[in-house]
């Protein structure tokens, strides 16, 4: 499992935090920045690791922004990626589960790290069930043609 991660100015903090979460548990990783704390756009961000993921260069990827919305909206604009904005572990679970998402999102200011790592966490344990799930995320998929 090889993990891209970034954030935004927004989510730079949290993103520290799962970084440190990745090495406790010896999950592989690229951080994609950014390396302080100015002022940046999310896009800019969320591309590179998106692109990553779907040249298979990474497992997963894993966004922060302030609420997560933004850089859940751009990463689903790359083709190949099924991006969840998520704060809860129910919804983390059931996203890998249901909806096989190869990218997770979440907001430094609107979940804490405790939490967060949480989320994470289930995303990372929980696999693909496939069966009726597989065919609908086939129908998903679809929709980018
Ligand atoms: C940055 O202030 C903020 O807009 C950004 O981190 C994110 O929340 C956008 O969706």
């Amino acid at each position: 499992m090889k993990i891209a991660i970034s954030s935004d100015h927004g989510g730079n903090r949290l993103r520290k935090e799962i970084i440190d979460l990745l090495t406790e548990r010896g999950v592989e990783f690229e951080d994609f920045g950014p390396k302080n704390d100015d002022s940046v756009d999310y896009p800019d961000y969320a591309t590179p690791v998106c692109e990553g993921v779907v040249e298979g260069r990474f497992n997963r990827g894993i966004l922060i922004c302030g609420t997560g919305i933004g850089m859940s909206i751009a990463a689903n604009k790359t083709k190949g990626i099924r991006c969840a904005l998520v704060h809860d572990v129910f919804s983390a679970k059931a996203t890998r589960g249901h909806n096989d998402t190869n990218v997770l999102a979440m907001g430094e200011r609107v979940v804490g790290a405790g939490h967060a790592r949480e989320i994470v966490s289930a995303w990372l344990d929980t696999s693909f069930e496939g069966g009726r799930h597989a065919v609908r995320v086939e129908k998903l998929m679809m929709l980018e043609d």
